[in-house]
């Protein structure tokens, strides 16, 4: 019999990032307990006080600061130690400060958490769920990262708002690395099935190039924009844990873009973690759905893949 509480999640890292995601669990209503988990105990603390005020607003949960043996029964266990980007910084350049970080903090969940899913957010997100899968030794359906999943919601947005359409309405997905190197997969790209192009002249946007170009640059830059400007990105994110998080608890069967080790004998992009869309319920990532690609972003995907690789021999 599982051990797991399917109620119950843990946060380690309780920096914004953890204590958004904290907050977006919360208000979901999806556990009973949360469990807060920060080398910085008072930080961890003082989130679990602060997000526990909210609760007569919202569903009855127990949310305490704790430790990993407190976490040995999570369902899922989001993590999101780790230093954050500073302006200028890409998230590659983290990653030497975040495998060390790793290097501790894995082996702690995993000593008492044998069963549950491990959700990476820290970045570099890729590396760190390749990192994760090593050292936990666990299945690889059960260790993956965020991956693309915020990317692809700033992707949606942003069509939303140049087509003037809800962006739920809006089919797009961005894959490869989180980061420089990501794809925007513009040849599926549909408004409910409408492709993309035809739905843009519907609404009278004819200069399709210019504003391909302009949307993707706008998505891979965000996260710089939005660092320059307020220090650090976190309620993008937060949703986007909210998000997986119920895909996984419900066992929705949900198509994200997150972030898993990858087995394309045939393209050579095999044994590195990067995001395609994939289903993913309660045994986590359920298998992955090979959208179309035309030729130009396979040559993309590719050198995502390398880009990822060389990094991955460099602290693997
Ligand atoms: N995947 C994504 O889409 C995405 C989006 C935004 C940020 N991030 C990443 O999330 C991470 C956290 O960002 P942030 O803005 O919250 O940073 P932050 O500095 O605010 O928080 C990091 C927290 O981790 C804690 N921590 C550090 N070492 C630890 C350890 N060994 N054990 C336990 N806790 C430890 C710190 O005390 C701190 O509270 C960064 O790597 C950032 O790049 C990822």
């Amino acid at each position: 019999m599982s051990k797991l509480n399917e109620r119950k999640v843990a946060v380690v890292g309780c920096g914004f990032v953890g204590s958004a995601s904290a907050f977006a669990l919360m208000e979901s209503g999806l556990f009973s307990e949360m469990v807060l988990i920060d080398v910085n105990k008072d930080k961890a603390e003082g989130e679990a006080l602060d997000i526990s005020h909210g609760l007569p607003f919202a569903k009855p949960m127990t949310i305490y600061a704790g430790d990993y043996k407190d976490a040995e029964d999570a369902a899922v266990v989001v993590v999101t130690a780790g230093a954050g980007q500073k302006p200028g910084e890409t998230r590659l350049d983290l990653v030497k400060k975040n495998v060390a970080i790793f290097n501790s903090i894995i082996p702690e969940i995993t000593k008492y958490n044998k069963e549950g899913i491990l959700l990476i957010v820290a970045n570099p997100v890729d590396i760190l769920t390749s990192v994760a899968a090593k050292l936990s030794g666990f299945p690889e359906n059960r260790v993956f990262g965020s991956g693309t999943v915020l990317d692809t919601a700033r992707f949606k947005y942003l069509l939303g708002e140049h087509l003037d359409v809800d962006s739920r309405s809006v089919h797009a997905f961005i894959i490869g690395e989180h980061g420089d190197s990501e794809i925007a997969a513009w040849s599926s790209a549909n408004v409910s099935g409408i492709p993309i192009n035809d739905f843009c002249e519907m609404r009278g946007h004819f200069e399709h190039e210019k504003s391909m170009k302009r949307i993707a640059d706008d998505v891979k830059n965000s996260a710089y924009e939005i660092i320059e400007k307020k220090g650090a990105t976190y309620y993008g994110i937060a949703m986007s844990v909210r998000r997986i998080c119920e895909a996984i608890i419900r066992d929705e069967k949900s198509i994200l873009p997150i972030s898993s080790i990858q087995h394309d004998t045939e393209s050579g992009i095999d044994g590195v973690a990067l995001s395609m869309p994939a289903i993913v319920g309660r045994n986590g990532v359920e298998g992955l759905v090979p959208i179309r690609l035309d030729d130009e972003e396979k040559v993309a995907l590719q050198a995502s893949a390398n880009t990822l690789k060389e990094v991955l021999s460099e602290v693997l």
